[in-house]
């Protein structure tokens, strides 16, 4: 297959999916010696279009891990991708927890859209939660791990090596989405769970412009008037660190993942 373009596409609420997608999608390019082109769709105007792809495109594809799955908000927008023969490499992201099942999905999701996946991974990064869970990943390592993939996928895409990549995960209708539990057993349900402002804010209305779901309202942004789904851009880009979370259920869940993933999570590739 002749390549004319990388492609990097990736939906990014904290940098971490972004970051991997980016060194991956460089490092093909380098590699095949094409050009690369990004298209991020984590903001709501972004999710309009999508790019049209064809047979010639080699597209880096990423999202983060939520609840052991594709983030769900995003399947009526990856619903709507077009692949058009497109030479695919799906790469999630997780928080040094696992990623379950996302991977498995998001390769099907590509596959029943035209494109064609020979090549996957899932990288561990730091938590979109916390502070410590994963903390500065992806770091050096992780970016030698990354580079190391990229050139493995181009030897793989130079092979013409294009059958459809077998990956970890349980295969559809997949595991359900993985449920935080208090210790007696009982689920915490963090859905309406939405972030606080503290009287410092300056009302900037940097998390308005960052918010995924265009939920602050950028008049009041101590104003949660839409959906939020906890992804922390509004509290992690915040230059004033004047967004927060107090839910107790979410402290919890936090503190305990904390505790609970102190390993280091290693990457799993697929090639
Ligand atoms: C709502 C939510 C659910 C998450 N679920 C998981 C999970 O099941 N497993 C895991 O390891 N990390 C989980 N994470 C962490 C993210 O996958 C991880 O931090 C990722 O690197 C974030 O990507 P981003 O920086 O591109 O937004 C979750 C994060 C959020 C906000």
């Amino acid at each position: 297959m002749e390549f004319a373009r990388v492609f990097a596409m990736y939906w990014s609420a904290t940098g971490t999916t972004e970051k991997t997608v980016l060194t991956v999608a460089r490092v093909l390019a380098q590699e095949l010696k094409l050009p690369c082109e990004t298209y991020d769709f984590t903001l709501p105007a972004a999710r309009q279009s999508s790019p049209a792809f064809c047979g010639s495109d080699l597209v880096v594809f990423g999202t983060p891990t939520y609840a052991g799955r594709v983030p769900n908000v995003l399947l009526k927008y990856l619903d709507t991708l077009q692949g058009g023969g497109a030479a695919a490499v799906p790469v999630v992201t997780f928080g040094n927890r696992d990623f379950d099942d996302s991977l498995i999905e998001l390769r099907d999701i590509l596959s029943g859209h035209g494109f064609g996946p020979f090549a996957a991974a899932a990288f561990a990064c730091q938590h979109s939660f916390s502070e410590v869970l994963g903390a500065g990943r992806p770091d050096a390592d992780d970016l030698a791990c990354m580079e190391r993939f990229a050139a493995a996928a181009a030897d793989k895409a130079r092979a013409g090596r294009f059958e459809l990549i077998e990956v970890a995960g349980t295969p559809k209708p997949y595991r359900g989405y993985y449920q935080p539990r208090d210790r007696a057993g009982n689920p915490i349900d963090i859905r309406k769970v939405k972030p606080k402002t503290h009287d410092f804010c300056d009302g900037g209305g940097k998390c308005a412009r960052v918010c995924p779901m265009a939920a602050i309202n950028p008049d009041d942004v101590k104003e949660i008037r839409g959906i939020c789904i906890k992804c922390g851009a509004c509290v992690k880009k915040c230059p004033r660190g004047a967004k927060y979370f107090d839910d107790p259920g979410y402290l919890y869940h936090k503190t305990e993942l904390e505790e609970m993933y102190k390993r280091r999570a290693e990457p799993s590739l697929f090639l």
